[in-house]
Order: C-alpha cells, then sequence, then structure tokens
C-alpha cells in the first residue's frame, strides 16, 4: 500500500509556468476570440504576419475587456476607451491623449506562443526561453501512416482529476463495460513506472473482449490481449495513450487537459489509428472516443473530494495506482518550485476590488505594472 501527505491542507491547485493548449490552429482567426485558463481571461487573436498571440484580457485603463473590442491593424482596441495595444502587450495608442508620452505602466501581459501539432499552445508564466519546459514529443502525428482525428470535451472535473482518470485503468472494466472494458478481466499485472523529466508512462498488458473487426460487436466469451501504454506529460499537461491491438494495429492518443477553472477542464484530444484509415470511417472514431469520455464524466464528476486530495492519507492507493502516484509527485514538485496558483487569496483578495494576471516573462525585465500578479504558493 502507498500512502504519504504532503503539502499543506486546503486545496491542490493550478499551475502556472506550463504550457497551454488556447485552441486549434484553424480556430484562431485575425479577429479576437476570448480564453479562459486557470480561471483567468485572455484574448487570442493572428497579428499581421498571423503569428498566434495571447494577450491577458483586463487593460489596465479601467479595466475594459479586450476581447469585446475589437482589432485594429495588428493591435487590440479596447471597447471602452479605445487604448490600443500590440501582440507584445504595450500600449501604442491613447485616443483622449494622442500627443501624450505613453506611460510604462500602460502595458499587459504577453504570452510566448508556439503551434504545435495543430494546436497553438501558450506559456502562462514569466520563465524565460531557456528555462521553459520544452513541449511534449508525439511523433506519431507526423507519421503518414497514421490517420488521425481530433475534438474537444468538457469536463466539470479538475484538470488533476481528469489527468488521474486518463492514467488509470483499474476503471476500464466497470466504467467502459460496454465500450472497450472487459469485466471478466479486471487485473492489472504489476508495472513499472517509466520516469523522464518532464513525463512519466507504464507499459501495461490488458484484455479486451474480442470482436469481430474492431467496429462490430464485442464478444462475450472471449478476450484478446492488448499493449497499453498510458502517460503523462507535464510540460504542456496532457495524458497519452498507445494500443498495440492484436495484427499489430495500433490507437494514439493525445488529450491536452486545460483547466478552465478550478473544477471545470477543456480537453483537447487527437487519436490516431494505422487501421481502417478511411476518411469515411473517421465519425466512427470521433463518436467511440467522445462516447468513452462521457462514461469518465458520468462517474468523474461525482468524485469527493472535487480536487484531487492535499493527503494521501485519505485514501488508500495500490500499486495498480502507480502511475498517478507518480503523477502526483512530479506535480508536488512543481508547486515546490513556486508554481501552485493560491486559489483561497484568489478568491478573497482578487474580487470585487482587484484583477490579476498570470505574470508573462515581461515581468522579469520591467517591474512597473499596474495590475498584480496571479497569486502563488510561496517556493519551499
Ligand atoms: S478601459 Fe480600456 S481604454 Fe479605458
Ligand atoms: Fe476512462
Amino acid at each position: 500500500m502507498l500512502t504519504q501527505t504532503y503539502g499543506a491542507p486546503g486545496d491542490r491547485s493550478m499551475l502556472k509556468n506550463l504550457w497551454y493548449v488556447i485552441l486549434p490552429s484553424s480556430q484562431l482567426t485575425n479577429d479576437l476570440t476570448a480564453i479562459r485558463i486557470v480561471g483567468q481571461s485572455f484574448v487570442a487573436f493572428r497579428d499581421e504576419h498571423g503569428k498566434a498571440c495571447l494577450l491577458s484580457d483586463v487593460c489596465v485603463h479601467r479595466g475594459g475587456s479586450l476581447s469585446a473590442g475589437k482589432k485594429v491593424g495588428g493591435s487590440v482596441q479596447c471597447p471602452y476607451h479605445g487604448w490600443r495595444f500590440g501582440a507584445d502587450g504595450r500600449c501604442t495608442h491613447i485616443p483622449a491623449q494622442p500627443n501624450l508620452k505613453i506611460p510604462i505602466k500602460a502595458r499587459i501581459d504577453a504570452y510566448p506562443t508556439i503551434e504545435r501539432y495543430g494546436w497553438i499552445w501558450a506559456f502562462l508564466g514569466d520563465l524565460p526561453e531557456d528555462e521553459r519546459p520544452p513541449l511534449p514529443i508525439l511523433d506519431w502525428l507526423s507519421d503518414d501512416a497514421v490517420r488521425t482525428v481530433s475534438g474537444h470535451f468538457d469536463w466539470e472535473s479538475s484538470w488533476d482529476r481528469v489527468i488521474e482518470n486518463g492514467l488509470d485503468f483499474a476503471h476500464a472494466p466497470f466504467v467502459h463495460g460496454s465500450t472497450f472494458g472487459d469485466v471478466n478481466h479486471p487485473e492489472i499485472e504489476s508495472f513499472d513506472v517509466d520516469s523522464k523529466e518532464w513525463s512519466g508512462s507504464a507499459r501495461m498488458i490488458m484484455r479486451r473482449p474480442a470482436r469481430k473487426g474492431l467496429l462490430r460487436r464485442k464478444s462475450l466469451s472471449e478476450s484478446v490481449e492488448v499493449v497499453t501504454v498510458p502517460g503523462f506529460h507535464l510540460s504542456g499537461p496532457c495524458t497519452t495513450l498507445e494500443l498495440e491491438l492484436p495484427r499489430g494495429w495500433r490507437i494514439y492518443i493525445v488529450s491536452a487537459h486545460v483547466p478552465l477553472d478550478a473544477n471545470r477542464t477543456r480537453t483537447w484530444w487527437m487519436m490516431g489509428r494505422t487501421f481502417l484509415r478511411s476518411p469515411l470511417l473517421d465519425r466512427k472514431f470521433i463518436v467511440s472516443n467522445i462516447r468513452i469520455f462521457k462514461q469518465d464524466h458520468a462517474v468523474l464528476k461525482n468524485v469527493r473530494p472535487e480536487r484531487v486530495p492535499d493527503s494521501w492519507q485519505q485514501e488508500v492507493s495500490l500499486k495498480s495506482d502507480a502511475l498517478q502516484i507518480s503523477f502526483r509527485k512530479r506535480v508536488q514538485e512543481l508547486e515546490h518550485r513556486g508554481w501552485r496558483i493560491d486559489e483561497l487569496r484568489l478568491a478573497q483578495e482578487f474580487t470585487g476590488r482587484k484583477a490579476c494576471a498570470v505574470p508573462c516573462p515581461e515581468r522579469r525585465r520591467i517591474d512597473s505594472w499596474a495590475i498584480e500578479q496571479i497569486p502563488v504558493h510561496p517556493q519551499e
């Protein structure tokens, strides 16, 4: 049995200094799009060169919501008094006083972005480029032999609960008995966790009901062995899954889990397959993946506590939960670096009279800002 206590009592939390998927590349236009991540509001758009940009949504003048404004050239124009902000977050124009030297504090946080794997990732934090964690490596997405479909799914659950669910295969026979789980074979053979700097994975053999053709009815009596490799990445929080089915058929899934708020998560997912690659079958694979998410959600939205508990003494964990435990430990390491958002202070101090923003890298260079940084737990 694995038991351990860590952290201060209270809330587990969302993290800054990670890469979060803001949108699929195909969905971001030149116009303004409102984005919510870690309980904060942002505005996304493409600049005149097509580069994806993400800014804090709060105008430093009188708090206008920039995403309700409009694009003027490469700038965002606030809907309230028309101040304009460039893609770097600096104010470029103040219509009421056009000849005024623009104050240094007239700037908002602007976040680094990378477009990769068909998604736009934004770095929500203040680390300089050489200290930022690397994005996950997902080789199968560039393999022509893999046919990929994608989508998103919204959970009424916290991001860490959703990630742990993606690493948990003991639930499959019970939650997914009508899809891929096999209630006659619930055992999890012992496995080792393969830990890397920003990720962890495990290789296990699962039994699934046999099917005549993957999309046909499953057999109630026969089962097949499926090599199953679940994993997680922390740098851009996501779970991955590789399945090796009989006949060498493979399935790959990546799910980027983005905390919208403390208890709401959006999962951007992509699923690749090396078989039945006709585009005519894409719909069936999308529907079956969403059905599986819905089965998970029906259970996950009711677990208590809503968040992964601070104290491991308040749960009973087994060796078959080792991959989730490994994930928790790694999150804890990041929390100790001072990356953990203090949700209690956020709720108490930053409602009503004070706004805040996730700090961007420019805050390390310039210390004159109108809007306070989102509160974090101190480094340990
Ligand atoms: S609040 Fe944005 S310009 Fe005044
Ligand atoms: Fe599941």
